[in-house]
């Protein structure tokens, strides 16, 4: 009989919409269970601060209710300023040492006033003998932006039972979705971020956070044809046809992607000036801005790579009564982070 452990449901909040993902351990694999997403009302999560805590709590009750969401164990994950990671090598210490040693010195490795942050870490080398050293990822988030998240969840009787980051929940999904480990760029275009992670024989060893993302080209296509926010979107989206500007939007795309890939080579450019004995072999699009018609093939044509567009729910099984097979593909490169939170388990 199938195995079934029960995982958190998955929240991804994004400054564009909010995406839940519900999946089932069923053997090795996993099945989808639930998943949806809800736009928000501009402002709501700024540089990854949430700002109108009222606003993201209603979508977000909205889609549990819609979703049938019983599960009340929630996952999310947080991006932008207010997050530091720092990779440090420390001298070979046991444990305890080590949590003790993070306590005492953490100050000295972040930019923020160690009372006004949480800290975290996890050994991603360890130390083989007393004449090497321990590789540590450090990661520091400011308090009061992260309680902000949980008190919106808790008033709405959620239980966040994980705060992760946005790059870590996408390399963990690519991880397992994959089965590989090959050297890959995972590049996630939001509405206004773009995460790029570089992964290396298991390990991410380049991560940044770019602001950049399709809003820009709704920004730009509204001021450009003097239209509002919203004829923008469905302009950009092709849901509303604007022949006359044909040239016009065409040059608004080309510049932004030629922004958006220039920033995709340098952190590209530098992973292989440190590492050029292991080159990447793929790049691996997600987020929404992933979808921009002809993005795939100019970044291929530019950087040289294989570009795939990311399915995570490509290897898993589907709970067809409930889930459309189309709606899932469509918004498969979206779902990517807010999966990558759902494949955790709860803790108790
Ligand atoms: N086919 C498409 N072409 C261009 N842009 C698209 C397409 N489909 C969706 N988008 C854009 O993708 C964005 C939403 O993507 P996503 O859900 O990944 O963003 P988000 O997670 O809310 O934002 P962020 O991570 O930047 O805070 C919107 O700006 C939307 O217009
Ligand atoms: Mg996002």
């Amino acid at each position: 009989m199938a195995k079934k452990d029960k995982l958190i449901v998955g929240v991804d909040i994004g400054s564009h919409s909010v995406k839940i993902c519900q999946l089932q351990k069923v053997g090795t694999t996993y099945q989808v269970v639930s998943l949806g997403s809800a736009a928000l009302p501009e402002g709501c999560v700024e540089d990854g601060v949430l700002q109108e805590p009222e606003d993201v709590a209603k979508a977000l009750v909205e889609l549990f209710k819609n979703l049938k969401i019983k599960n009340k164990r929630v996952g999310i994950s947080i991006s932008g300023y207010s997050v530091i990671v720092k990779k440090i090598s420390l001298e070979a210490m046991d444990e305890e040492e080590l949590a003790e040693y993070i306590v005492d010195e953490a100050e000295q490795y972040i930019p923020f006033d160690i009372d006004d942050v949480y800290i975290d870490y996890q050994v991603i080398r360890e130390a083989i003998d007393e004449n090497s050293r321990n590789e540590i990822m450090l990661v520091a988030a400011k308090k009061e932006v992260i309680d902000d998240y949980l008190d919106m969840l808790q008033e709405q009787k959620l239980l966040p039972v994980l705060v992760d980051i946005d790059g870590f929940a996408l390399e963990n999904i690519w991880e397992v979705s994959s089965h590989s480990d090959a050297n890959v760029a995972l590049v996630d275009i939001g509405a206004s971020k773009m995460n790029i992670n570089i992964i290396a024989s298991g390990v991410s060893v380049l991560a940044r956070d770019v602001v950049v993302g399709s809003e820009q080209l709704t920004d730009q296509i509204a001021n450009t044809l003097d239209i509002d926010f919203t004829e923008a979107e469905e302009i950009k989206l092709g849901q509303r046809t604007a022949e006359e500007h044909s040239k016009a939007l065409e040059e608004i795309f080309t510049q932004t992607c030629t922004q958006w890939v220039l920033e995709i080579k340098k952190a590209i450019d530098l992973y292989m000036s440190i590492n050029p004995e292991t080159p990447l072999t793929k790049l691996v699009l997600s987020g929404g801005g992933a979808k921009v018609k002809g993005l795939k093939e100019y970044i291929r044509h530019e950087t040289g790579l294989e570009v795939i567009i990311f399915n995570p729910f490509e290897n898993m099984k589907l709970n067809e009564k409930k889930i459309d097979q189309n709606y899932l593909k469509a918004i498969a490169p979206e779902m990517a982070i807010a999966a990558g939170l759902a494949i955790r388990q709860a803790e108790f």
